[in-house]
């Protein structure tokens, strides 16, 4: 068996050997960000899948974020290392639970979340993401009537900031769902000087206390640009090798979760990838993200038309 710095140096060579580049989620353990071509939140990584002159992408992260760059990128191989990185938020909405949803809810613009798999997106008319949800919603007309699909706690967050018209589904991601209130006053008591900062995909009761509210790159800027030293950080304990690595001078606690054994709160679906799956996943050049060619051309359209709002607004 070969040590982590043999591997390591093997996806190196392989990734120029094949012309491939490693994009990764900011939720993916710290050596998976280190060896990455590019790291970031799930717009920015949608962003980089659409340009850029590899011929592979391997996707560090989940099937929804592989399966958003393989539309994006519909001539290029897109890999996964574990085809079960799956995400509880994007279980939570069936395309054909969500087909009966439609039709119960007829003349609203469908606004999905990226957390989404490939069929549901072929059923909306736009895509979001936790860093452009408001902007977009923004973006229409007063008057629109919206759907907003999965996220419960996100599709609240984007109702309360701008009073649309809007229907929400019931689905939420059991990570961010998880977190102890309880545990987080008690954090901030111990740590008065500190900035609890929380990703919208958290419970109202989390959102209610906190000092910034915001997507994980958005919270890696505010922990960047704000003048305190210390945050209680409620998302997946992953950003938190980013932020230190970025203002290494800092302090930053995780937020806990209700039932926890290690203090702090990951997504098991991020992190079922491994540089060992990695490397095997880049040397066989699978699993392989597939989509039908019907599912695909219709998830483009909604993708693009986030692209375009997210372009022009500057984001
Ligand atoms: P971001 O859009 O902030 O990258 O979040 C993705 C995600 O899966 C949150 O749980
Ligand atoms: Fe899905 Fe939640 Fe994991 Fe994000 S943290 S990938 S929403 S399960």
């Amino acid at each position: 068996m070969q040590s982590t710095e043999q591997n390591i140096l093997e996806i190196k060579r392989l990734k120029a050997e094949k012309n491939a580049i490693i994009l990764a989620h900011y939720y993916q353990t710290g050596d998976i960000q280190d060896i990455a071509d590019f790291v970031g939140d799930s717009l920015a990584l949608s962003q980089k899948a659409a340009s850029n002159s590899a011929d592979i992408i391997l996707f560090a992260g989940v099937k929804f974020m592989a399966e958003t760059a393989k539309i994006l990128a519909p001539g290029k191989k897109v890999l996964l290392p574990d085809m079960n990185a799956g995400c509880s938020l994007a279980d939570s909405c069936k395309a054909v639970d969500f087909e009966n949803f439609l039709n119960e809810n007829p003349g609203r613009t469908v606004i999905s979340y990226v957390n989404t798999t490939a069929e549901i997106k072929a059923l909306s008319d736009i895509i979001c993401t936790s860093s452009n949800a408001v902007q977009i919603v923004e973006s229409l007309p007063n008057e629109e009537k919206i759907i907003f699909a999965p996220d419960r706690n996100l599709g609240n967050y984007i109702l309360n900031k701008t009073g649309r018209d809007m229907v929400i589904w019931n689905g939420s991601c059991h990570v961010h769902e998880e977190f102890s209130l309880e545990a987080i006053i008690k954090l901030k008591k111990e740590n008065p000087d500190a900035k609890i900062i929380v990703h919208p995909e958290c419970e109202l009761p989390v959102r209610l206390v906190a000092d910034f509210i915001g997507s994980t790159s958005a919270l890696l800027q505010f922990t960047k640009k704000d003048k305190g030293n210390c945050y209680i950080v409620a998302t997946e304990v992953g950003i938190i090798y980013q932020m230190k690595k970025e203002n290494p001078g800092k302090t930053y606690i995780p937020a806990p979760p209700r039932d926890s054994t290690c203090g702090c709160s990951e997504c098991s679906f991020m992190k079922l990838i491994t540089i060992e799956k990695i490397l095997s996943c880049l040397k066989n050049e699978k699993p392989e993200i597939i989509i039908d060619e019907k599912t695909l051309v219709r998830a483009q359209k909604p993708i693009i038309r986030m692209m375009e709002i997210s372009e022009k607004l500057g984001l």
